[in-house]
C-alpha cells in the first residue's frame, strides 16, 4: 500500500494534538510516510513539534519521518496532502474582531458579520501565498483547506486558482451537527448521507438519508429536537460539546427550527437571523476568543509542556485514549475517498455551476458532493425557495464585495460589503466599524485603506 506525505499547515494550532492522534489512530486506512508541521511562528510550533515527536514515537512507530519547520521549501516538497488550517493574527486578532463589532452594537463573531469580514481580509493573502508555495513544490498535492472564514477564502481561491481542482475547501460544522443528530438517534454520523445547501456557515440540511435503507431521517430528527431532546446526552463526542458557549449555540438550533421549520439549520444561522438576541447575550469584554485563549489553547500548551518534561505519553495521565480526535476523522475520510476513489458523499464548498439552478453559477456553495480520485462532483438540486435564495444572494454579495474590495484596494466596496451583511446593515455603523477595523488591522490589510 502506498504511503503518503502529509504537511499540516498551521503547525502551532491547538487542534493539532487531536489531529495527530487521529492520524495515528487511522494508520491502517491512511498510511503515512512523513508528517511535517509548518508554521511561521517557530517558538510556538516547536512545542507542538516536540510533543508530536513523542506522540509519533509511541503511537505511530511505522511513520518514517516526523518533522517541523518554518521553511516552506522543506515543508512543501513532495507533499501528497496538505491539511491547511491557519489563523492569520491568531487569537488576539480574533479578540479584536469580536470586540470591535460588539462595541458598535453588532454581532462579534469569528467568521460571521464584521468580525468574519476582518478575519477574511487577513486570511486571504496568506492562503494565496501558501497555495502558491505548495504548488511550486507539489503541483499534484491535494489541499484540504479548512482555514476560516471558509466562504471568503473559497471565493478568493476560486478566483486566483480557477483551474486547480485539488483545492478542497471544507468545514467541520456540518460534521459536528451530524454528530449531534447521531447522538439523539443513537447511531453514528457515518450512517448518514446528508443533503445540504447554502454558503459556508450559512446553510441548511434538506435530507439526512440513512445510508443503508435510504430512509430520510430528517423528520425524525426535527421531531426530536423540537420535543426538547437533549442533543448532549452523550457528551464528549467532539470538542465543542465541552464548552458552555457552544452548547448554548447547539441548543439554539431548536429555536431556529421552531421559527423556520422547513429545513434543519446550521448553528451559525443564529448570528444572521437573531443578531439582536446575540448582541444582548454577548459579553463585550469577554468573548469567545477569550474563552479559547484562557481555556482550550492554554490547557493544550500546558499539557504539551508537561508531556515534553516527562518525555512520554504512555503510562502518564496524558496517555491517548482510543477514539481521541474522532471528530477530526472526517479529514481522513476525505483523504480515503480520494485515494480509494470511493465517491462517497461529503459536504464541500465548491463552485455552483448550476448545481443550485436559480442562483449565480459562480457562487461558492456548500453542497453534497461525491468525492473520488478525480475530485469533487456536486449533486444537482432543485431550485431553492425564495427565502433561502434571498438570504444566500445577499450573503454572497457581501462575500464577493469583501474579496473585490481587497483585490482592488477599494474601500467603497468594503463599505458596501459591510452594509450588506445582515449583522450590520446601517451605513453609519458600517463606516464606524470599518474605520476601527482598518486601524486594528494596520499591520495586515488595514494598511491599504488608510
Ligand atoms: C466550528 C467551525 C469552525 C470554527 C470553530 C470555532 O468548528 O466549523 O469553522 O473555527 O467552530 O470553534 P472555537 O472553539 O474556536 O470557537
Ligand atoms: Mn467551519
Amino acid at each position: 500500500m502506498k504511503k503518503y506525505n502529509v504537511v499540516i499547515v498551521g503547525g502551532g494550532s491547538h487542534r493539532n494534538p487531536d489531529l495527530m492522534a487521529m492520524l495515528a489512530d487511522n494508520k491502517d486506512r491512511f498510511p503515512i510516510r512523513r508528517i511535517c508541521l509548518y508554521d511561521t511562528e517557530s517558538e510556538r510550533q516547536e512545542i507542538m513539534g516536540k510533543y508530536g515527536e513523542i506522540l509519533m514515537r509511541e503511537y505511530y512507530p511505522e511513520l518514517e519521518e516526523f518533522a517541523y519547520t518554518t521553511d516552506p521549501d522543506v515543508a512543501f516538497k513532495d507533499v501528497d496532502f496538505a491539511l491547511m488550517q491557519i489563523r492569520a493574527g491568531r487569537l488576539p486578532m480574533r479578540e479584536k474582531d469580536e470586540k470591535i463589532s460588539l462595541s458598535h452594537g453588532c454581532v462579534g463573531q469569528e467568521t460571521c458579520g464584521a468580525g468574519g469580514f476582518a478575519y477574511g481580509l487577513r486570511s486571504v493573502p496568506d492562503i494565496i501565498e501558501l497555495v502558491k508555495m505548495i504548488r511550486k513544490h507539489s503541483p499534484e498535492a491535494w489541499i484540504l483547506n479548512y482555514s476560516n472564514p471558509a466562504a471568503i477564502v473559497a471565493e478568493a481561491t476560486k478566483r486566483v486558482f480557477p483551474d486547480d481542482h485539488r483545492i478542497l475547501n471544507i468545514c467541520d460544522m456540518p460534521i459536528a451537527i451530524m454528530d449531534q443528530y447521531a447522538n439523539i438517534l443513537k447511531c453514528s454520523r457515518k450512517d448518514f448521507e446528508p443533503r445540504y445547501f447554502g454558503l459556508n456557515h450559512f446553510g441548511w440540511f434538506t435530507h439526512i438519508y440513512d445510508k443503508k435503507t435510504g430512509e430520510d431521517l430528517e423528520p425524525k430528527i426535527k421531531e426530536l429536537i423540537l420535543s426538547g431532546e437533549d442533543l448532549f446526552k452523550l457528551s464528549g463526542v467532539d470538542e465543542h460539546t465541552m464548552e458552555p458557549s457552544w452548547i448554548e449555540t447547539y441548543k439554539f438550533m431548536a429555536n431556529i427550527l421552531r421559527d423556520y421549520p422547513e429545513y434543519l439549520p446550521n448553528t451559525y444561522l443564529k448570528y444572521y437571523l437573531y443578531p439582536k438576541h446575540v448582541v444582548e447575550t454577548s459579553n463585550p469584554n469577554y468573548t469567545r476568543a477569550n474563552e479559547v485563549m484562557d481555556g482550550k489553547e492554554k490547557r493544550c500548551y500546558e499539557m504539551m509542556e508537561e508531556v515534553i518534561k516527562l518525555g512520554k505519553l504512555k503510562g502518564t495521565e496524558y496517555e491517548i485514549k482510543p477514539g481521541r480526535g474522532v471528530h477530526a476523522s472526517y479529514i481522513v475520510d476525505l483523504a480515503c475517498a480520494i485515494i480509494n476513489n470511493t465517491n462517497e458523499i461529503f459536504l464541500i464548498i465548491t463552485k455552483n455551476k448550476g448545481v443550485i439552478p436559480n442562483v449565480d453559477e459562480n457562487m461558492m456553495v456548500e453542497v453534497a458532493c461525491r468525492v473520488g480520485a478525480n475530485g469533487v462532483e456536486p449533486l444537482a438540486l432543485d431550485p431553492i425557495p425564495t427565502f433561502y435564495k434571498g438570504m444566500m444572494e445577499n450573503q454572497y454579495a457581501y462575500e464577493k464585495l469583501t474579496v473585490d474590495g481587497l483585490f482592488e484596494r477599494d474601500k467603497t466596496k468594503l463599505l458596501q460589503a459591510l452594509a450588506l451583511n445582515r449583522t450590520v446593515t446601517d451605513t453609519d455603523t458600517a463606516k464606524a466599524i470599518l474605520d476601527d477595523l482598518i486601524e486594528a488591522n494596520k499591520d495586515y490589510w488595514g494598511k491599504y485603506f488608510k
